[in-house]
Order: C-alpha cells, then structure tokens, then sequence
C-alpha cells in the first residue's frame, strides 16, 4: 500500500492528531481536513461540501482547480519545470512581456512567496536610495503603516505591532519606522524625515480586519511621496488581482476590463504581486516597477533559485488570463455590493453583529465581542456545520473572501447560511 493509499482510510479526526504529532504547532486551524476543491466549494474527507469564503487567504480568486491553470500547469510540467536562472528558460521571457505590459510596468522580478516579493521591494528601495536618489549607505529609512502584515520574515516583522508576531523573535531589523495607518498628518511628519527612500503600504489592510483607509488617503500620501522623491510601494499581495473589485486595489475608480490602460487612481512605484498570481496553485509571486528603479539591482545582487521558473510562468499567466477573460474584478465588484447589503441587513437586524466593511469580495464583520473572546471562533465553528469556511481575524472580525467565480445564486445561499448561523447563534 502506498501512502497516498494510507492517508485515504485516515478520518478526519485521525489527520488531525497526525498534524498535531509530527507538525510544527505555528497554526491554529479550524478543524476540518479538506482533501478536494473545485470552483467555490471544497470537501473534507468524509465527503462534506463547504463554501469556500477564504479562498486560502485570496490566494485562490480564480475558484479551486481551475482547469486552465492546471491545463497549463501540466502541460508545463511535462516539459520543463525548473532550470534556475543559471541558464534562460524559454517561458520567462513570453511571461515577462505579459505580465509587464497587463500590469503596465517596465520590468518584473519574479520571486515565489508573497513576503519574499516583500524582501526583495524593500532591497530595491534601498538599492534605489543609494545608487539613484543619493541616500548616504546604510542610511535609508523606509516608513510602514501600523497594523501592517506584510508576511513572517525577520525583516517585515521587524516593522509589525502584532505582538504575536514579534514577540520572542529579536533583535529586529534597523532603519524601519512606523507611522499610523490612514494619518496622512503622521504619514507627512515621517517623509520629511531625512534619508526616506520610500513608503510601504496595504491599500486596504486584510490581516488587521479588512480596513478600508479613508477615500483619498492613498492618492494623497502616494502624492506625499512624489513630491519628496520617496518611492511609494504597494503590497497588493492579498488586495491585488481583482479581489477587490478592480484588476488592483490601488486602480481606485479606473475599471479597465482588459491590459492595464495606465490610468489608475495610483501607479505604485513599485508594485507588489502574491498568492492569486498562481490561482493557488504553488507559490508565485513578483515586483514589478520601471527602468530606473529595477536596474538600480545587477546580475549577482539578489535571485532565488525557484524565482521565474517556466512552471510558475506558464501558471501565471494562465492565472491572468483567467482573471481578465473571465471578468473577475467585475464580478467581485457587483458580488461585493450585494453580499454587503445582505450583511449589513443582518447588522440592523442582529445585535451579534455591529459593522460590515470590505470592498469587492474582501469583506469583514466585526462581532459584537471583546477582542478576546471566543465567539468568532464560535461562530465559525458554526458555520463549518452549516456548510461554509471562514477563519476570525485578529479576534472579533471575521473575514470573508470567497473565490471569484462565485455566482449570484451561490452567494445568496452563502448570505442565507450566515444569516442563519448569526440568528440562531447563542453563545
Ligand atoms: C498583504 C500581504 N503581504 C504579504 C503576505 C505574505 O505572503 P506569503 O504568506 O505568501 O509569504 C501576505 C499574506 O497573507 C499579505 O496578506
């Protein structure tokens, strides 16, 4: 028997207690072992069918197994799947051009993990500091929004305030500052610092609870930014490809419906790409920014051996045309209007619940419940047995953000489940 075979006879019960045994404690997971996925929905191992409304953390907007992106997945995979950047591949180039122009940038630089598009924006803003704009070595300074999650490594926790994501880990990271997020006041006290080479920022923040700045917020610090020379970065790693209603979040009102036509709100200086750039299938992820900012790193100063790989070119891609061709932004955006205005019928209905907020199909609800306590995991847990998966957030939000492909019918099912759930909710 093999282990594939194994596992098959394993109840979900049994899995879990596997995890817990030989897996690192570093997650705290509903309790649901799921073992397929197609579109919206996902199963668990003992054949019960959930709505997904997490998506993977917006890693999966194309819907579960999408079967161009595995179409494209294997037809690569039968050919070629990694050459390292020792020697050229011939999908990178295709996959450049493609994703250069759809974005409406110069240059890409692949990488794999979300916090490792991270890493490698905030080197290039300081590469840029020093060779372009003139900084003094080792003095660059690059500002964050408080209540920021940018990912796990040394660097970007070094500029959190989640205590569970600091604490134990230093010492951090220098030359990293921390203003509040949606205070331009604060934002401007910070930039005119000396030796600021740039701002980074989540154009809505989807880990602290799916808060949406204030109208204007991001087009006047990116304002802020160009007027001072400090390059302004946007982590769209959960915001970006059409989860919020547009191709990218920081588009503002410019509703392109193919290629980028250069006419959003904001054009980040540099731009970064994660988890839905794959459809979910592996990690891809990518910076994109123009000339003068890209060249300022040379052959030799930062790569990654998985980085722009043809598998990961081929899927991408793949994952874009699915985007584009299948209207996805769009239908976040109407998907979003309506499921906000079923829960905001529920919060003038329910004392359970006090705020929906989102944009697009990135949404959150806030319980009516300390930041401690337990009823949003309660609550989720009770939305397992009604058939639909979501995950608290920072304690008393729960987030919702369920794949793209999501039809008007299947979403009203999924607003009747929460109802009901809320409804019939006693703590
Ligand atoms: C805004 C943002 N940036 C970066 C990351 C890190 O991505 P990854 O987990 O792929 O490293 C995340 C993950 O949730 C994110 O939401």
């Amino acid at each position: 028997m093999n282990i594939n075979q194994e596992t098959q006879k394993l109840s979900s019960a049994e899995l879990i207690k596997v995890e817990d045994k030989y897996g690192a404690h570093n997650y705290h997971p509903l309790p649901v072992v799921l073992e397929r996925g197609e579109g919206v929905y996902v199963w668990d191992v003992e054949g019960k069918q959930y709505y997904d409304f997490l998506s993977a953390y917006s890693a999966v907007n194309q819907g579960h197994c999408h079967p161009r992106i595995l179409a494209a997945l294997n037809e690569q995979a039968a050919k070629l799947t990694l050459t390292s950047r020792a020697f050229h591949n011939n999908v990178l180039g295709p996959y450049e051009k493609y994703i250069t122009e759809y974005f409406g940038y110069d240059k890409v630089l692949p990488m794999n993990t979300g916090v490792e598009a991270v890493e490698t924006a905030l080197k290039l803003c300081r590469k840029w500091a020093y060779e372009v704009k003139g900084v003094a070595r080792n003095q660059a300074r690059i500002i964050f929004a408080g209540g920021n999650f940018h990912g796990r490594t040394l660097t970007v926790i070094s500029a959190s305030e989640d205590p569970s994501s600091t604490a134990g880990f230093g010492p951090y990271m220098p030359g990293l500052e921390i203003v509040p997020y949606n205070n331009l006041e604060a934002l401007e006290k910070a930039l005119d610092q000396e030796n600021v080479a740039g701002f980074i920022v989540e154009p809505i923040q989807g880990e602290a609870g799916v808060f949406v700045p204030d109208e204007g917020y991001l087009k006047k610090a990116s304002e802020m930014c160009k007027a001072r020379n400090i390059l302004f970065i946007a982590d769209e790693v959960q915001t970006g490809i059409a989860r919020t209603g547009r191709l990218l979040a920081t588009c503002g009102n410019c509703n392109c419906e193919g290629f980028c036509e250069n006419k959003p709100e904001i054009k980040p200086d540099i731009l970064i790409l994660g988890k839905a750039l794959s459809g979910g299938v592996f990690p891809v992820s990518a910076v994109l920014a123009n000339d003068e900012i890209m060249l300022s790193i040379k052959p030799g100063e930062h790569g990654s051996t998985f980085g722009g790989n043809p598998l990961a070119c081929a899927v991408a891609m793949a994952a874009l045309e699915v985007i584009r061709d299948e209207k996805l932004a769009q239908n976040a955006e109407r998907m979003g209007k309506i499921f906000r205005e079923r829960m905001q019928k529920l919060v003038d209905s329910s004392d359970l619940v006090t705020l929906v907020r989102g944009k697009g199909l990135l949404n959150a609800i806030v319980i009516n419940d300390t930041q401690d306590s337990s009823t949003a995991w309660d609550i989720c847990m009770k939305f397992r047995d009604n058939g639909l998966l979501a995950k608290p957030t920072h304690g008393n939000i729960i987030r919702f953000a369920p794949p793209l492909v999501m039809t008007e019918e299947q979403l009203h099912e999924c607003c009747d489940i929460i109802e009901k759930t809320i409804l019939n909710f006693n703590a």
